[in-house]
């Protein structure tokens, strides 16, 4: 049977996967008010910032997931229709021979990549859906495996509107640090969290920090297949510099080829995406997922040496 899921390049699984560690055993039992607790220790993919004590309150830790960063977020007004992406037939099967890592994919076109880290989010996630549902913007979202558990209906929603997921680990730790059979272990929890959320493989890994050794990326290439996506444009929205600046800095960095580097867990960075999202399309963008973008790939063009003029 055809699945329009194919057409993404998603090799379909069953979700009935078993348990196979006392680890993910534990992680089963993990209350809300522990995974609170443990996503105070997360940060952003790009660096690592302390989060800011009185983020969660005290009756916050017990209550339902709250965002504080977006109780003023009104759905901004645009001018006239919202522009809108194209439909595009394109083929999102990339060669695992083209490269182990990628912070841009060299494409013959106006082609960019959007991703969003750290998902995800029981709020600021289905907000932006919405903008790029709204544009017919198809993305990558790189998903932490224990949020994953926490929100499976926000990841299916994703895949069923044509987004793409990756594997951004288990649990957000520098995976630098780690040996190999933890970086597996961690990366094999987030993808089965992926396909039992939503019944999807996820075919490329982001690393949280941007941290893998070249030797670790290699390992998990041949293990997983996933090619290691970095980024070209990192607005350190993380640091929440309000909705404008996250705009300016991801059009000021905006390149054919390129891929932007943001966060659906961050109220203002969903806040800045209507504008940021209409000011690419409005330039001529074409928004492609990762896969789409890798399979695009054509070869760079190897610069002439310069013929040396003939004295005459
Ligand atoms: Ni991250």
């Amino acid at each position: 049977m055809d699945n329009p899921l194919n057409a993404l390049g998603y090799k379909l699984l069953t979700t009935s996967l078993e348990s196979d560690s006392p680890q993910e055993e534990k992680f089963g039992i993990l209350t809300r008010r522990g995974f609170l607790l443990a996503a105070a220790t997360l940060t952003s993919c790009a660096a690592a910032e302390p989060l800011k004590s009185g983020t969660l309150g005290r009756a916050g830790a017990a209550a339902a997931v709250k965002t504080t960063s977006n109780t003023a977020y009104r759905t901004p007004t645009t001018q006239g229709p919202v522009p809108r992406n194209p439909d595009m037939a394109l083929d999102s099967n990339f060669s695992k021979a083209n490269g182990i890592s990628f912070s841009r994919v060299h494409v013959s076109g106006n082609y960019i990549a959007m991703t969003y880290d750290d998902g995800p989010h029981p709020q600021n996630t289905p907000r932006l859906l919405d903008m790029l549902r709204a544009r017919n913007i198809k993305a990558t979202f790189y998903v932490i495996g224990q949020s994953v558990n926490l929100y499976p209906q926000i990841v299916r929603r994703t895949v069923e509107e044509g987004h793409e997921i990756g594997n951004h680990s288990n649990t957000h730790r520098l995976l630098s640090k780690l040996s190999d059979s933890e970086i597996s272990a961690d990366l094999a929890r987030c993808e089965e969290a992926i396909v039992r959320a939503a019944g999807v493989k996820p075919r490329t890994m982001r690393p949280p920090y941007g941290g893998l050794l070249q030797k670790q990326r290699e390992m998990v290439h041949a293990q997983f297949g996933y090619p290691i996506i970095l980024w070209s444009v990192d607005p350190l929205d993380w640091k929440r510099p309000g909705p404008s600046v996250v705009s300016s800095r991801i059009l000021a960095g905006a390149s054919a080829g390129g891929i932007v580097l943001s966060h659906d867990l961050h109220g203002q960075t969903v806040d800045s995406m209507p504008a940021t999202l209409d000011a690419l399309l409005r330039r001529g963008y074409q928004f492609v997922t990762v896969s789409q973008l890798l399979a695009m790939q054509t070869p760079v063009p190897t610069t002439q040496p310069a013929v040396a003029p003939a004295n005459s």
